[in-house]
């Protein structure tokens, strides 16, 4: 199987759809958008740059983005050109387990930072597109998955190169691909391919949250913003008790081989990026890592109740 067959089995029911790799980071793929705090709004700026009004239609921001915001809470105007919304929130640690409906309105997804992350229902979008760099391969290729109909209808203006229907018709080859990132992003599918696809990756990827929240929630001594029922299962934000001892944890953890567990620089604290390629060992090895450090702080584990 080439890459373009492999991921044609990791992404499940059929329909529809081209498949194309395009050259460069997600933020040249470019409404309504559905907010969800830095990151996660990304394309909205772009897409009012290219002439479109951009509306929000739901965000959770009051309370810091803690969490998705519900169906009931979103505002959709039955005569936009489409939905955009971003899957999972890789700075905030949020993500959808349930996808918005909107009804007739096409729906967009940037599934960067968790695309084959589990099965999940194509049917429901008209596009989706990911960047490679968490769980496809590495930087420098974007992949877009895309209705037919929605190919073909660009904006007076657009370059050829981000028109949908030369790199469709060209089997994304118009010019040279990243053709190294491609290859490697195969091998990736095969990867997943003989870890049962994408259900046995979604098991995989369970154990693991599970377990990290499990021992957050079960200490007082570390703690996670999000709402338990949004939590992401790549992105496990989380903070100490005591800030001041941050830097000790990270200098502690890096020693033992656990690196680059520094929060993003907009929130602070710790966050543990688990995504498909991160083994459950890993998990694992950080939860005792974080058991171990707690142990040698019990002063600070007790809870004071005013
Ligand atoms: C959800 C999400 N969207 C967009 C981006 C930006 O992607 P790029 O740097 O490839 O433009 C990122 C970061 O990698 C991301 O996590």
């Amino acid at each position: 199987m080439d890459a373009n067959e492999l991921l044609a089995f990791a992404r499940g029911p059929a329909f529809d759809i081209a498949l194309i790799v395009f050259v460069g980071g997600m933020l040249l793929r470019l409404f309504e958008v559905l907010s969800l705090g830095r990151k996660a709004d990304l394309s909205a700026p772009r897409a009012s740059g290219v002439g479109g009004g951009v509306r929000t239609v739901g965000s959770t921001e009051p309370s810091g983005f803690d969490r998705i915001p519900s169906q009931g809470e979103l505002d959709f105007d039955p005569k936009a050109a489409y939905v955009h919304f971003t899957s999972n929130n890789t700075i905030m640690g949020t993500q959808f387990h349930e996808y918005p409906d909107t009804g007739d309105v096409p729906l967009v997804a940037d599934m960067s930072s968790d695309i084959l992350w589990r099965p999940i229902d194509a049917n429901r979008f008209n596009l989706i597109y990911a960047g490679a760099q968490k769980n496809i391969g590495p930087a420098g290729l974007t992949l877009v998955i895309v209705r037919d109909d929605l190919i073909g209808n660009p904006i007076t203006g657009t370059p050829t190169m981000f028109n949908y229907a030369t790199q469709a018709s060209a089997g994304s080859m118009y010019n040279t691909p990243p053709t190294y990132g491609w290859y490697l992003a195969g091998l990736v599918f095969r990867w997943l391919h003989e870890r049962g696809g994408l259900a046995g990756m979604a098991a995989i990827n369970e154990r693991k949250a599970k377990l990290l929240y499990g021992a957050i929630d079960a200490s007082d001594f570390y703690a996670n913003p999000v709402d338990p029922t949004c939590r992401s299962w790549m992105n496990v934000p989380f903070t100490l008790t005591d800030p001041d001892l941050d830097s000790e944890f990270l200098e502690q953890a890096g020693e033992a081989g656990l690196k680059t567990l520094k929060g993003h620089r907009s929130v602070g604290g710790m966050r543990a990026s688990i995504y498909n390629a991160f083994p459950a060992a890993g998990c694992d090895a950080l939860v005792q890592f974080m058991k171990d450090f707690e142990a040698l702080r019990p002063d600070l584990s007790v809870v004071v109740t005013p």
